[in-house]
C-alpha cells in the first residue's frame, strides 16, 4: 500500500472528479429524476452514478479493500481495509440548489479510521486528513476553534428519522438557544464535521446517521485537535449511528445536555 499521505491525496483527486460530475449534472438537473428512499429521504441517478465512479476509482487504488457505501453498490465482507463512501452528502441541499453538499470518503482498517476526504462542491473546498498526519483544507492546515460556550456556534442537524428525533432536537435547541452564540443547521453531516475542524463551528451533534455520513469528517475533526464521541461520551463511535464533535472545550456541555434529554 502507498503511504497514507500519498493515498489521501489520490483520494482527494477521486473526490474532486466525483464532485465535478455532480456540479455538471446540477446544471441541467430535473426534479423528475428524484426518487424517494423513505419519506423526505431522496436519491437520484446523480448519487448512484457518483458512487459508481468513486467505487471504480477506489478499486484501482486499493484492490484489496471492501466497501460500505450509502447506495449499496459494493460490499464489505472480511477485508482488512474498507472504504466508507457517501457519494453525495446533502442530497436535499443538492436538489434545492442550496449549499453545502459534498462527497465523503474514508478508509478503515478494522475499526480504525486511516484517512478521510470530504470535498465540498459549491465552494470547491477539499477537506482531508490522514491518521497522525494532521487535517487540511485545500492544502491549508486546520485547527479547531477555541470558543467557550457563550461564544460558540453550534450545529444541531435534523436527521430523516423525525419521529424519533424531533423531541431530542427540540430539547437540544431549547437548552442552547440563548446560552451559545447561535445555532445552525447545514444539511450535510460531513460538512458540519469539517466546519468544526476548521473552527467555523464549535460543535456538531446528530443521531440516526450512517457511517458514510460521519466517518471521514470525524477523522478530520480529531486530526484538527477536536474531540469526537458518541452520545454517551465514548470515543468508540465508529460502529454507531450518533456522533458529537466539538472543539473539545464545550464537549462536556453538549454531553451533559444529551444525558439530561435521553
Ligand atoms: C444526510 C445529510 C443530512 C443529515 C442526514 C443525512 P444524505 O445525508 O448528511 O445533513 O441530517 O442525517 O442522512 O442523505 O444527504 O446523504
Ligand atoms: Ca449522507
Ligand atoms: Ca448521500
Amino acid at each position: 500500500m502507498k503511504d497514507l499521505n500519498q493515498l489521501t491525496l489520490a483520494v482527494c483527486d477521486i473526490a474532486r472528479q466525483a464532485g465535478d460530475f455532480i456540479r455538471q449534472e446540477r446544471e441541467h438537473f430535473s426534479a423528475e429524476r428524484i426518487e424517494h428512499k423513505h419519506s423526505h429521504d431522496y436519491v437520484s441517478y446523480v448519487d448512484k452514478q457518483s458512487e459508481q465512479l468513486i467505487v471504480a476509482a477506489l478499486r484501482q487504488l486499493l484492490p484489496e479493500a471492501g466497501f460500505i457505501t450509502e447506495e449499496g453498490s459494493a460490499r464489505h465482507t472480511d477485508e482488512q481495509y474498507c472504504w466508507v463512501v457517501d457519494p453525495l452528502d446533502g442530497t436535499t441541499n443538492f436538489i434545492h440548489r442550496f449549499p453545502p453538499y459534498a462527497v465523503s470518503i474514508a478508509l478503515l482498517r478494522g475499526t480504525e479510521i486511516q484517512l478521510g476526504v470530504v470535498y465540498e462542491i459549491c465552494a470547491d473546498e477539499c477537506f482531508y486528513a490522514w491518521k497522525q498526519g494532521g487535517a487540511y483544507v485545500n492544502g491549508q492546515r486546520l485547527t479547531v476553534g477555541s470558543h467557550a460556550l457563550t461564544d460558540a456556534l453550534i450545529c444541531f442537524q435534523l436527521p430523516y428519522n423525525s419521529q424519533a428525533y424531533s423531541p431530542v432536537a427540540q430539547s437540544l435547541i431549547a437548552r442552547f438557544y440563548g446560552r451559545a452564540a447561535s445555532i445552525r443547521m447545514l444539511g450535510s453531516a460531513a460538512i458540519a464535521l469539517c466546519y468544526v475542524a476548521a473552527g467555523r463551528l464549535d460543535a456538531y451533534a446528530e443521531k440516526y446517521i450512517g457511517q458514510w455520513d460521519y466517518m471521514a469528517g470525524a477523522l478530520i475533526v480529531t486530526e484538527a485537535g477536536g474531540r469526537v464521541s458518541d452520545y454517551s461520551g465514548s470515543p468508540q463511535f465508529t460502529q454507531g449511528d450518533n456522533v458529537v464533535a466539538t472543539n473539545g472545550i464545550i464537549h462536556q456541555d453538549i454531553l451533559d445536555a444529551i444525558s439530561q434529554i435521553l
